[in-house]
């Protein structure tokens, strides 16, 4: 994944630059400077990251107040930032769960920005060995924040290493192998783990207990997608309708990422199309073309849902066989596709396996 470090901007930086986005240089993240006007932090990213301030980098919101949506999230945030900006303390430790998109990565740089902190960013599948955790442990200064991406998939060994790390601010090496192996223990600086997941079920108990806040982010609603549709053609720039924008917002499966891709798709079209802005009917058959639909399903929706009503008599299917069936992985079945269909009430999961509703039935013609 790429990986993005944040520069912290002061608590009231009413202009602040855009985050910094690069790409991976090597498996070790990008370390940004405290706030401190006299040290560049260009210099400290790799040159495949220079003058890749990418549009992406610029539509994601630096600051809270920039942030749409997620109205219960921020107001237990806010909380909690004042309250360790008071004792003078690192945020405790977070634990952001939800489906893809929803902007996890983007609430991690915003608590980096708000607390004046360093934010690394990580992935468990980039921790795979144990040298991995402890090298950007020993890296940590004081208030970092370490965002460790789908968390849930981090080894037994690496989980291990972080429960006193994030327990008692401590990381416990093992040196030597066998019966003359020894412990030392080495003092970390405070630090707040951020860390995030599509599956918190899939979180072992101890890891989950280690989180002092655990926050589930929520689909957005279509006022709130349209508000982010219009800040981002703002952005990059082009002109939109509001008709326009509720139309993309409407096909964006309640996820912010999902809508600044369609816009861009939607813009690529008007522009071709020698059209002055974005319209409704512009936005439509533009994501008509792409075969987004009304409400926002794609191809891989619209062929799960027609297999299941086709091949098995609607269900219930188990989903290893409905996996097979469709020829696609089980995890882009779960994490990708079921949470919107399940919130639109397309989609059951009963004990006997998944179920098309009728209204499945009905928007696809049956
Ligand atoms: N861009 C992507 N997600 C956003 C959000 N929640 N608020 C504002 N802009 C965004």
């Amino acid at each position: 994944m790429a990986i993005i470090s944040s520069r912290p901007q002061p608590a009231n930086s009413e202009d602040p630059p855009p985050a910094k986005v690069g790409k991976k240089a090597s498996s070790s993240p990008i370390q940004t400077p405290k706030t401190d006007p006299s040290l560049p932090n260009r210099e400290l990213l790799p040159k495949a990251a220079i003058g890749e301030e990418t549009q992406e980098a610029k539509i994601r919101p630096q600051r809270l107040v920039d942030y749409i949506g997620q109205k219960d999230l921020k107001g237990v945030l806010q909380i909690s930032i004042a309250a360790a900006q008071g004792r003078k303390d690192p945020l405790d430790h977070l634990l952001l769960y939800g489906p893809p998109g929803l902007g996890k990565t983007t609430m991690a740089l915003i608590l980096a920005a708000e607390m004046g902190t360093n934010c690394q960013i990580t992935s468990a599948p980039a921790l795979e060995r144990p040298r991995d955790i402890v090298g950007l442990l020993m890296k940590i200064t004081a208030g970092d924040i370490l965002f460790i991406d789908e968390i849930h998939r981090l080894s037994r060994m690496t989980e291990e290493l972080l429960y006193p790390a994030m327990e008692d601010f401590r990381l416990d090496i093992t040196i030597g192998k066998g019966q003359s192996a020894k412990i030392r223990s080495l003092p970390l600086p405070p630090f707040t783990l951020i860390g995030a997941t599509t599956r918190v079920g899939a979180l072992s108990s101890p890891l989950r207990d280690r989180f002092g806040l655990i926050q589930r982010l929520k689909f957005y609603e279509l006022d709130e997608l349209t508000t982010i549709i219009h800040r981002t053609a703002g952005i990059l720039p082009v002109n939109i309708t509001p008709e326009g924008a509720m139309e993309v917002a409407r096909r964006a499966r309640g996820t912010p990422r999902i809508a600044n891709r369609l816009l861009k798709r939607v813009r690529d079209y008007t522009q071709v199309q020698q059209a002055p802005q974005i319209t409704k009917e512009l936005a439509a058959a533009a994501l008509e073309l792409l075969e987004v639909d009304p409400l926002g399903l794609d191809w891989l929706d619209r062929s799960l849902l027609k297999i299941i009503i086709e091949h098995f008599n609607s269900g219930p299917v188990g989903l290893e066989s409905l996996a097979a069936a469709l020829g696609e992985d089980i995890k882009t079945i779960e994490e990708v596709c079921e949470p919107y269909l399940l919130q639109i009430g397309y989609l059951q999961r009963t004990p006997r396996g998944r179920v098309a509703t009728e209204a499945a039935r009905k928007h696809l013609g049956y």
